[in-house]
This record gives C-alpha cells, structure tokens and sequence, in this order.
C-alpha cells in the first residue's frame, strides 16, 4: 500500500463568518488521484482553497505525509509539494510560453522537456507571448507550469471548463498521461463528469459542502442513479451551452 500523503478529517471551513466545508474527511495516497464532482457552488473551488491554506478553517485537521499542517501558511505548503491550478488558469501574460515555464521551475522529473513531451502545442508555441495563446493552450501553459514546480500533489480546479470538445479531448489526453507518470497525485475538481472518472482512481461528490457518496470511480461509474440524483447526468451538454 502505498503511504497517505493527505488526510482530511472532518475539516469544517469557509470564509469569515460563513461555514461552507461541513465536515469533510478524505485519504489520498501518494501518487494517487481522486475526482472531486458536484454541482456548481456546492463547494468544490473552497475544498481546495482550504487544502492550500487559503480559507478558514473552523474545525477538523488535516495531514500531509502525517504532520499536522493546519496552520502551515499557503506558501509554506506550496514548498512542502502541493501545487494548484486555479480555475481561473492564472499565467503571465507578458511573458514567453518558455518564460512561464522557467519563472517558478524546481529541479525534478517536470522540466521544461518534459513538459513540452506532454504538451508539444506549447513547444511549438514558445516564444508565444501568454496573452496569445488561445483558451486550450493557456490552460495547458497552466497546468505545465504548476508541474514545473515538481509538486506531489497537482490539484487543477476544472481544467476543462470552457474549452471546445476537441481541445477538452486532447487535454483530458495529456492529463491522464500526466497521471499515469508516477509520483504525482492528484485532486481534480471537475464538472465534466465521465472525463474525470475515466482519469482518477477514486471520486467523490461533495452536495452542499460535504461529501454525499465516494467510492472508485469504476463503482461511481456503474452507479448512474445516484450520479443523476446528484449531479445530472447531462454535464458535458449543460457545459456546451455556455454555463
Ligand atoms: N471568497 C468567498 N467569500 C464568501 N463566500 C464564498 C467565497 N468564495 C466562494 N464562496 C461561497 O462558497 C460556496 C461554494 O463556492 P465554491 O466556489 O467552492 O463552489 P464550486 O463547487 O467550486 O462551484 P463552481 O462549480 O461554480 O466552481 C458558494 O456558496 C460561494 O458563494
Ligand atoms: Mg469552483
């Protein structure tokens, strides 16, 4: 069995007065993976907000490789290996693909090669300016850059949303190839549910803040009552109509 690299237990959070996490409790392993589903503001962006420090939490803790990190400030637990990709795909748009991808880079698998064989659409970009770089390729600038950092945990807050059909394929692609490699887990909040159940082992559906059903995601799959009862089985056409 491989070790627990993050442990939630019963973690209550939120922002100032307002509680929206109610008491989430969740293993990952290292190198594991685990989709994170759900309807829109049931939470989702806040759970991992609230993994990177970013929110108050009220009650609970939570554990990385066994240290208590409750109170590790955002960046401190961005050096101890957890990396983000916001939904809002931040990247600097004044500078290079190449630029992007050197300005926060850690020694590690994820170099600039390596990213470029997972992503051969920013090779061929590079000295593309951020800013010139249609919606797909920003979210892959995105995402590559957060592995440049060499983290142990990806977290990609839906790294789909948005993007026309095809480039949701080919990017669906690279980031399950990116799963495959070992030694990077990885938390994906996604609305494009059979996607991301098709990508991670495991998968949870948080409804109002806590978790309403988690299992494999092959058991999730088969159970599409529950799926529909808790999400709607019509995402990805919900999505195309511009949400
Ligand atoms: N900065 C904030 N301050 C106060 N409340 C917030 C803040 N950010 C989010 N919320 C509230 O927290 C709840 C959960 O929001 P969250 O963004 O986590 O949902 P989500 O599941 O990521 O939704 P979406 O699918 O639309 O991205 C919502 O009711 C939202 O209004
Ligand atoms: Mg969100």
């Amino acid at each position: 069995m491989a070790e627990t690299l993050l442990a939630l237990d019963d973690v209550r959070a939120g922002y100032g007065e307002s509680v929206v996490l109610d008491g989430i409790s969740l293993e990952l392993a290292e190198g594991g993976s685990l989709a994170v589903l759900g309807r829109n503001g049931v939470g989702k962006t806040t759970l991992l907000l609230t993994i990177m420090g970013f929110t108050r939490v009220v009650s609970g803790s939570m554990r990385w490789r066994g240290r208590d990190i409750g109170r590790v400030a955002p960046h401190r637990r961005a050096r101890l290996g957890i990396g983000w990709v916001a939904q809002e795909r931040e990247i600097f748009a004044s500078l290079t693909v190449e630029e992007n991808l050197t300005v926060a880079a850690r020694a590690g698998r994820w170099d600039v090669p390596a990213v470029y064989r997972l992503f051969p659409r920013l090779a061929e970009r590079r000295r593309n300016m951020g800013s010139h770089l249609s919606g797909g390729e920003q979210q892959m600038l995105a995402i590559a850059r957060a592995l440049t950092t060499n983290p142990a945990l990806l977290l990609l807050d839906e790294p789909l949303e948005g993007l026309a059909p095809i480039i949701v394929e080919e990017l669906a692609e690279a980031i399950g190839r990116m799963m495959a490699e070992e030694g990077t887990a990885v938390v994906l909040v996604e609305q494009h549910t059979d996607v991301a159940l098709s990508l991670a082992r495991d998968a949870v559906v948080i409804e109002r803040g806590a978790i309403a059903l988690r299992g494999s995601s092959r058991t999730m799959m088969a159970d599409q009552s529950s799926l529909d009862r808790l999400i709607g089985l019509n995402l990805t056409a919900a999505d195309d109509r511009g949400r």
